[in-house]
């Protein structure tokens, strides 16, 4: 997709990191802008920024994890715009801790945004977008599920989000074979960063609250956020730089979107111990002395 003036584009998880560097990077190219998130303060925050930097914008509380929720986003999307052009599933939360020690409500959580949020995202606006494309051949569609570098690889204290995200990179290569049965001018691409400074390691802001149910952070998930805030802070590249990249991806019509090259290394390795049936490598494998520090804080040395 070329020229993105007057194209309408959904960003869920809008309020905050990634998504609004992709408002930004969006209104910058003339588009009208559709945002989401579950946070109406940030929301609006993002949404009175954008106007007031003359963008055409319009924000719509929304959980992605219920599709009632974003059947009325795109209810909203198209009577606002008529129609839409790019979505970026991108709403996601990070909740660390040890496979078996989360909660059934967390599981849900992590898996209800990270996953449910993507695949209502597509089976809501596809069918949106290819009777876009059927009405008019200058239509062009693509969607951006925003997956992780954690849905290419696996890391310890991350299982939740790990299990989503590569359901998510699945989701996207499905939906990638399908659109190709059907349609020239809808596509789509997975977005799968490193680490980046964005809200993402305080995503328990997010965590749907039952006060019966709160208890203190464990050990594993005290110790992921401290992994997840430490990636962040060294972080090479920024949020702007990652909705730059993926921009010139939909451009280009690329799939795969990886902002961090760095990350292809670990993705080698996990398909080289899988071809050689060696055990999981794991990320730390060059840095052994952080598994020891994770395995002495888990072990309470
Ligand atoms: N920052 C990183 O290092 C990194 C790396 C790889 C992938 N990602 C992914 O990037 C995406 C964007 O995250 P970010 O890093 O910008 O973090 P962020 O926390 O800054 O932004 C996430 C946004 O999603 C919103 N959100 C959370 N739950 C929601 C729900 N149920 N419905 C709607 N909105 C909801 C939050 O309010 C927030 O505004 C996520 O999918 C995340 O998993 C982030």
């Amino acid at each position: 997709m070329e020229d993105l003036r007057n194209k309408v584009a959904v960003i869920t998880g809008g309020a905050s990191g990634f998504g609004r560097a992709f408002a930004l990077r969006g209104a910058a190219l003339g588009m009208k802008l559709v945002l989401a998130d579950i946070n109406q303060d940030a929301l609006d925050a993002v949404v009175a920024e954008l106007k007031a930097a003359g963008a055409d914008v319009i924000g719509r509380r929304t959980d992605v994890s219920q599709s009632a929720d974003v059947q009325a986003l795109a209810d909203a999307a198209i009577a606002a715009y008529g129609e839409v052009n790019l979505l970026f599933n991108n709403a996601g939360v990070a909740p660390g801790g040890l496979v078996w020690e989360r909660s059934e409500q967390d599981w849900n959580w992590a898996l209800g945004v990270n996953l449910h949020g993507v695949l209502h995202g597509v089976r809501i606006f596809t069918p949106l977008m290819l009777a876009a494309a059927a009405k008019a051949p200058s239509y062009r569609g693509h969607i951006v599920n925003t997956a992780s570098v954690a849905g290419l690889t696996t890391a310890p204290t991350l299982g939740p989000y790990c299990v989503a995200k590569h359901a998510v990179v699945a989701l996207s290569e499905s939906l990638h074979h399908d659109l190709g049965l059907v349609s020239e001018q809808v596509h789509c691409s997975v977005l799968c960063p490193g680490f980046v400074a964005t809200g993402i390691s305080r995503s328990d802001r997010n965590l749907p609250t039952d006060d019966d149910a709160q208890v203190a952070p464990s050990r594993a998930q005290l110790a992921a956020k401290a992994m997840l805030d430490q990636g962040i802070a060294g972080s090479a590249i920024s949020a702007d730089d990652v909705a730059r990249i993926t921009f010139d991806g939909i451009r280009d019509r690329r799939f795969y979107l990886l902002p961090h090259p760095a990350s292809m290394e670990a993705v080698g390795q996990r398909f080289d111990d899988i071809l050689n049936l060696r055990n999981p490598t794991g990320p730390f494998a060059q840095r052994p002395q952080i598994r020891e520090t994770l395995m002495a804080t888990l072990r309470g040395a």
